[in-house]
């Protein structure tokens, strides 16, 4: 007869529970409320919208198996430490912005413009391709998004190829455990699909419930060892309105502190957790859990040389060293200057025209994507989603992880670099 699962702490029965749960399906993404599915999913690939059917078949993304691609039960972990001991060591990372040319002279020159959306977050590139960036052009956008947090190219002809190919050469290309993919060839290329993920997962966004899932503020990875940098979004396919992403910078959350708060911060560190979850295998039946590590609260940008907030409200469990309490408040103050202060925020609109302008009708001409880069170290983001937004979304994401995370006590601010005031 088989043992009881219910345990008497005989060693053989431990064995045999651990080894009835890692036989379960894994739990998955820690808000989801529906069974996990895993491989191809036969019933999605007939819903994606017409311009990303459009920009798979221009570059050869088969999708008759089925999409997205879930990995299988036997490749994702099921318990908390084999998860954690994915990427658990140093990859050697170059900060690619690090020694580029200040006045980025080969990337300026070659786009048609560059349009700076507010003083100290967000520029947009206009004329030029992503795809046709040079080794010395890819270095000085990699500066600029270390500068200005994030970057946004409209009109771009991109193939995941290229995307994932550009992630390659700004860090080791994040490949998550079990998040969808558009196949197990391409293991870099995260599906961005909410409306995929709503159904499939049971996100359960609504019109009521629009503060779902990546609807709050966050920053991605934070449970890495190395946490993301440059993190690069295309959306083949955008809604006619809506959608639009809130990028905070932790620069100008920091440079709102005063000197006597920062310098309570500098030094300390805080534990971050992964959205996913997963067993406890000492002790299983205790409930999920998620990985955890720690890294600095106050971070030293490798390519600026200038101090950031490294906190957000979605990912960070708590502040080492304090009581709960002191670490809820504190934490809570820091979530609310980067949430609430729009003078460190950008809001981009996804679409290539305005929503309202009036403009000729394109009528069926090919949709070229719209790109947004942003440093995942440097900002916090969010995206305004209803119900009605996510219908006709979807993107493919390419994230770059960068370094370990340092404080550099001899750092300065970003305000206190370029001689700005602070009060
Ligand atoms: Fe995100």
């Amino acid at each position: 007869m088989a043992p009881s699962l219910i345990t008497n702490n005989e060693p053989s029965d431990i064995q045999y529970t651990v080894e009835k749960l890692a036989a379960l399906k894994p739990i998955g993404w820690s808000k989801s409320t529906k069974q996990q599915i895993s491989g191809y999913d036969p019933e999605w690939a007939d819903k994606l919208p017409e311009t990303t059917k459009e920009r798979y078949a221009k570059y050869d993304i088969d999708t008759s198996k089925g999409y997205p691609y879930i990995p299988t039960s036997d490749k994702i972990p099921k318990f908390v430490d084999e998860a954690h001991a994915i990427r658990n060591e140093e990859f050697p990372f170059i900060e690619r912005g690090k020694n580029a040319d200040p006045e980025k002279k080969a990337l300026f020159g070659a786009a048609k413009d560059v349009i700076n959306l507010t003083p100290y977050i967000g520029t947009e590139i206009v004329g030029l391709q992503l795809a046709d960036l040079d080794d010395k052009q890819k270095d000085e956008l990699a500066l600029l998004i270390a500068e200005r947090v994030v970057v946004f190219f409209k009109d771009q002809d991109l193939s995941p190829q290229k995307q994932l190919e550009l992630g390659h050469y700004w860090g080791q290309v994040e490949v998550h455990p079990q998040a969808a993919r558009i196949s197990p060839e391409y293991n870099g290329v995260t599906v961005i699909w909410q409306e995929y993920q709503n159904d499939r997962t049971g996100l359960g966004l609504s019109f009521q419930k629009s503060k779902r899932g990546n609807s709050q503020w966050h920053s991605d990875l934070v449970h890495e060892f190395q946490t993301a940098g440059i993190t690069h979004l295309h959306q083949d396919s955008t809604p006619d309105v809506g959608g639009e992403t809130i990028w905070s910078s932790t620069y100008g959350a920091y440079d709102k502190l005063s000197p006597s708060f920062k310098k309570f911060l500098d030094g300390k560190t805080a534990i971050y957790k992964s959205a996913h979850i997963y067993l406890d295998r000492e002790n299983p039946l205790r409930g999920p859990k998620h990985v955890e590590r720690e890294h600095p609260i106050v971070r030293t940008h490798p390519a600026t040389g200038w101090k950031y907030l490294f906190v957000n409200r979605s990912m960070t469990v708590r502040i080492v060293g304090l009581l709960p309490e002191e670490s809820d408040l504190i934490l809570n103050y820091l979530y609310s200057v980067i949430e609430e202060n729009r003078d460190i925020q950008v809001t981009f609109n996804w679409q290539k025209q305005i929503p309202g302008l009036k403009s000729k009708n394109e009528g069926k001409k090919t949709y070229r994507g719209t790109s947004a880069l942003w440093d995942n170290r440097i900002a916090n983001h969010n995206v305004i989603h209803t119900n009605e937004s996510i219908h006709g979304r979807h993107g493919t994401r390419v994230t770059s992880l960068a370094d370990t995370g340092y404080y550099d006590p001899n750092s300065k601010s970003q305000r206190e670099s370029l001689g700005l005031e602070l009060d």
